[in-house]
């Protein structure tokens, strides 16, 4: 790592560099950094354990940058710098693979299992067979090839002979080495496999910045990763955070150097080859995987892989067994469409069949049509499925779905269930077009497109649906949180004529509502406690609770800390509020549109003359608090305090939260059954691991 004064002789260093008076030692400098660079890439994107902060390594990176345009003649092109492809991607070349990539046989029981084991034994003539068994990753299937350690071509699987050359979008994938040392192993031209895939937490940062652009999330992370590695722009695919397993090498040629023994050795089994792929820099599935002897032991890791698989941070499809001995796996062979030598075992389905009977048109609090499809409920992955979203117009044409069709319903762990696909050849005439409405269902008025969305809107303010939805949305956890109220309520009460607006939330009937059948005095003072109390939530839950068009949660928290009262925003243009953090074109004129609307005004002053709190109580201490400028994150469960509570508790006096364990964070605070961030945390030393009671002492002495 560098030291800051380190840092400080680079920069004296490029400055020099850039006078253009390097002498001999210059590139050696250069290649030094380049390995640090290259260091702290594989602790963050292959170990998921960065040692330096995100602003430390592009400070490093901005360096090297600065160096290479200055001395052009020092950049090589394995240099991180190089990743970043110029430019468009052209029309993808076909290229054809050095060893056609086969599939695997699939098994779906340990039936299978056992007969497959047999047949195994039986080709190799032995009792027992060593197996590796490892995850199968649900992603995209690519080959790189490396000459001379330097990664000279990537390729999608395409027919298995033949794929598209991809290398510049693989180069985005920043586990994925752009120089290994195969070298050491006595090789000098590798081709190996495997799969490229989008983590589920980038899936869903993904799938949600799409859902605020108002396109139709895409379908599930295998087709997000296959649809990324063919997008035109580079720089795009970078943004898309791929991550990349690889577990085979299908071809090899040897320098003819002398190897040390144990180095070649390594390329006597599956799990030696995945050893090497690890120690070359390469995410291989050495953590994941298992050598295991008999068929029980295969059977019993698929088990508990099945049980883990919606807590891993990626999606798999099931286990792939292979024989562990490469030598053996030559002289077992292939059948014409298989290795002999391994089988996938498939997960149970998360798919099913049903029939679509109809759709239903829902209007969301912003007016968005979206289409739900109702479908005979069908069980799949322990969940039984009868409505499914198929957001918007386009999703209907593109998937050519008819009423009375046959579906394919798919439902994968966290991801929200979806038709894969209709079944045209099972169809009998009888189907027929699902029309889309031209007015809203609920009060009418004619639907709106913009040229550039894919959403029809009904844009009455007062449409009731609208108004629904918006107060269900006023009253949820995350915005003014008042618990027990709820959709249900909501719309009991608004049929019931009890409950027409937002402001009509605080002056409910309680009397007319304590004659309901199923309100007691108990749930009435619920109510009403939690009403009361929801008047002083803090304003960035309020501005959330608007429901304005794109001011998601973080985005409310940078306005509510902007200003003093909520009714400033009225005076701020849109220029002005784009020069706050995160804030783009788009959600300024949302927020403008809204604050000049005279309705919503008028909505404001009623709900402030109710007793709703407009005025940001916690900014001042934001600026002054005495844990401004200090980091904390939470992990574990406490005993004491609330993780919310605690967490606002950090805001109250200044400090800020962080999402994950880096050198950024200063204050770790550890509850029971703390798991991996308290491991990673441990091997920072800047990080300072306390408990829930130091924590509390902390917070006192700013109270004090
Ligand atoms: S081995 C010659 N291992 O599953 C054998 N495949 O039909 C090469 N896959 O096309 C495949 N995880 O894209 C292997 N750990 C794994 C895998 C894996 C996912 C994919 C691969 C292949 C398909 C099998």
């Amino acid at each position: 790592m560098y030291s800051s004064e380190q840092i400080q002789e680079l920069q004296r260093l490029t400055k020099t560099l850039a006078e253009g008076n390097h002498g001999e030692k210059a590139f050696e400098i250069v290649e030094d950094l380049r390995k640090v660079l290259r260091f702290h890439e594989y602790r963050y994107y292959v170990l998921n354990d960065p040692l330096i902060g995100d602003t430390e390594y592009d400070q490093l990176f901005k360096l090297l940058e600065n160096i290479e345009k200055a001395n052009p003649e020092l950049i090589t092109t394995t240099s991180p710098t190089q990743r970043v492809g110029s430019g468009l991607n052209a029309a993808f070349d076909t290229v054809a693979h050095l060893v056609p990539m086969l599939s695997l046989e699939n098994s779906y029981n340990a039936e299978d299992l056992l007969d497959w084991d047999r047949k195994a034994r039986e080709a190799a003539k032995l009792d027992v067979i060593e197996y590796c068994v490892e995850p199968k990753f649900d992603g995209a299937s690519v080959s790189l090839i490396y000459e001379n350690d330097h990664l000279t071509r990537g390729a999608t699987r395409g027919n298995g002979v033949e794929g598209d050359d991809i290398t510049t979008n693989i180069k985005q994938v920043r586990s994925i080495p752009l120089h290994a040392a195969f070298s050491d192993y006595g090789l000098d031209v590798v081709e190996i496999r495997g799969e490229v895939l989008m983590s589920k937490s980038a899936f869903k940062q993904y799938n949600d910045q799409l859902a605020q652009q108002g396109i139709a999330p895409l379908a599930n992370p295998r087709n997000a990763s296959a649809g990324s590695l063919r997008m035109k722009d580079p720089k795009e695919v970078a943004q898309r955070r791929l991550e990349a397993f690889l577990y085979n090498v299908s071809y090899h040629t040897a320098t003819g150097e002398r190897v040390d023994d144990a180095k070649s050795k390594l390329l006597d089994t599956h799990h030696g080859m995945l050893q090497m792929l690890w120690n070359l820099g390469f995410k291989s599935p050495m953590k994941e995987m298992k050598v295991v002897k008999g068929i029980d032991a295969i059977i019993e890791y698929c088990n508990e892989f099945e049980t883990k698989r919606d807590e891993l941070p990626f999606e798999i499809d099931g286990m792939v067994i292979k024989v562990n001995d490469l030598h053996l796996q030559d002289r077992m062979g292939m059948t014409t469409h298989h290795p002999r030598w391994a089988i996938a075992y498939k997960f149970k389905a998360r798919q099913g069949t049903s029939k679509l009977r109809s759709v239903e048109f829902q209007v969301g609090r912003t007016g968005s049509i979206t289409p739900v499809a109702k479908i005979d409920p069908v069980f799949i992955g322990g969940v039984t499925v009868g409505s499914i979203s198929l957001f918007n117009e386009d999703v209907i044409k593109e998937k050519d779905l008819k009423i009375g069709d046959t579906v394919l319903v798919e439902r994968a762990g966290d991801v929200i269930p979806y038709i894969v696909k209709s079944m045209a050849e099972v169809r009998d005439g009888s189907e027929t077009e699902i029309v889309f409405p031209k007015c809203c269902p609920a009060c009418n008025s004619e639907l709106f497109k913009e040229e550039t969305e894919a959403v029809w809107r009904c844009v009455n303010i007062e449409c009731p649906a609208q108004v629904v939805e918006r107060m269900i949305h006023f009253v949820s956890k995350d915005a003014m949180d008042i618990k027990s109220f709820g959709e249900a309520n909501v719309r009991k009460f608004y049929e019931l004529g009890l409950l027409k607006d937002i402001p009509g939330i605080y002056t409910l009937d309680f009397a007319a509502i304590g004659s309901l059948a199923g309100f007691g005095k108990k749930s009435l003072d619920n109510l009403q406690a939690a009403i009361e109390a929801s008047k002083t939530q803090p304003l960035h839950r309020l501005m959330f609770a608007l429901g304005i068009r794109f001011v998601g949660e973080t985005t409310a928290k940078v306005l509510a800390n902007k200003i003093h009262h909520l009714l400033d925003l009225k005076d701020y243009t849109v220029e002005q509020l784009q020069q706050l953090e995160d804030i783009g074109i788009k959600v300024a004129t949302s927020i403008e549109t809204f604050f000049k609307n005279e309705q919503n005004m008028q909505m404001l002053q009623q709900l402030e003359e109710l007793g709703v709190q407009m005025v940001n109580t916690k900014r001042g201490a934001v600026a002054e608090g005495g844990l401004h400028g200090q980091t904390f994150l939470f992990t574990g469960t406490m005993g004491k305090l609330k993780r919310t509570e605690a967490e606002e508790m950090v805001e109250a006096n200044g400090g800020k939260l962080l999402g994950s364990v880096s050198s950024k964070l200063n204050y770790l605070v550890v509850g029971e059954d703390a798991g991996s961030k308290l491991e990673k945390a441990k091997k920072i030393n800047t990080v300072k691991i306390i408990s829930e009671d130091e924590f509390i002492n902390i917070i006192s002495a700013q109270t004090a």
